[in-house]
């Protein structure tokens, strides 16, 4: 348990709509170093839209997003760098190998393909090379990302969040895509990223029970709020009902 780490991550009173219906309504959290937050709540809940706002990709109408202080809209260029985000469906360049896919997490924007090897010194290569053996797939390095199964493709993803080097990472629904094997290994690899190199993680999932034995703390959404904010260790059925609005046996099914 980090409760009372200092925040690395404030989401602070955070509202957010589309079309005159608001999604987000002031929402608050924080989220430490070292620190796995999984966030919870039924479709259109406004996950996926909370995890954009922090990434910086949306931009809320009220309230703030502060990485140690400084508002993510504020960060430019190289500090861009400091929150990485992984998806539900990868986003990886399929016709370039792990390898280009993980250096791609050394630009600070997206950049134009071509000879894109020429434009990354040998240091980077390197680290490129640790962060793909870091996920277990140095032997993957040269392969097309195409031609990767789904797991793997998300361990790629992931390598080329570490090589951005990041203070937080958001991930959505990353496992949403894989079986439940390749999930454990996915959640298992961003929990220990997150304890090992003092990350704070915010991860929205849709299974309770991988929340629980993952996760540090979990946070319930409901209709674009926060209702409950716990312990992994508290999370039960009367807290299930709180966040879906039944019992946890029929949150599973
Ligand atoms: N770009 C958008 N334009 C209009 N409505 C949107 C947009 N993105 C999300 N919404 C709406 O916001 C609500 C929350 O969506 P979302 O954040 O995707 O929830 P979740 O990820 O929890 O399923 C939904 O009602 C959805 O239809
Ligand atoms: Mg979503």
């Amino acid at each position: 348990m980090t409760r009372g780490a200092p925040a690395t991550l404030e989401v602070r009173g955070v509202h957010k709509q589309y079309g005159g219906k608001s999604v987000l309504s002031s929402l608050s959290f924080d989220v430490a170093r070292g620190e796995f937050l999984a966030l919870l709540g039924p479709s259109g809940a406004g996950k996926t839209t909370l995890v954009r706002c922090i990434a910086g990709l949306t931009v809320p109408e009220r309230g703030e997003i502060r990485l140690d202080g400084v508002n993510v809209l504020e960060l430019k260029g190289r500090e861009r760098r400091r929150i990485a985000v992984v998806f539900q469906q990868f986003n990886l360049v399929p016709r370039l190998s792990a390898l280009q896919n993980v250096l791609a997490g050394r630009l600070g924007h997206v950049p134009s393909w071509r000879g894109v090897l020429r434009r990354f010194t040998r240091k980077d290569q390197l680290l490129a090379l640790e962060c793909l053996d870091r996920v277990g797939l140095i032997d993957r390095a040269r392969q097309r990302a195409d031609t990767l199964s789904g797991g793997q493709q998300q361990r790629v993803a992931i390598a080329r969040a570490l090589a951005q080097q990041p203070d937080v990472i958001v991930a959505d629904e990353p496992i949403a895509s894989l079986d439940p094997q390749s999930s454990a290994g996915i959640l298992e690899l961003l929990r220990d990223i997150s304890r090992n190199d003092g990350v704070a993680l915010v991860c929205s999932l849709h299974q309770l029970e991988f929340a629980r034995a993952y996760a540090d703390r979990i946070a319930g959404m409901t209709a674009g709020a926060v209702v409950v904010d716990v312990p992994a260790g508290q999370f039960d059925d009367s807290v299930a009902t709180r966040i879906y609005g039944l019992g946890l046996a029929s949150a599973q099914a």
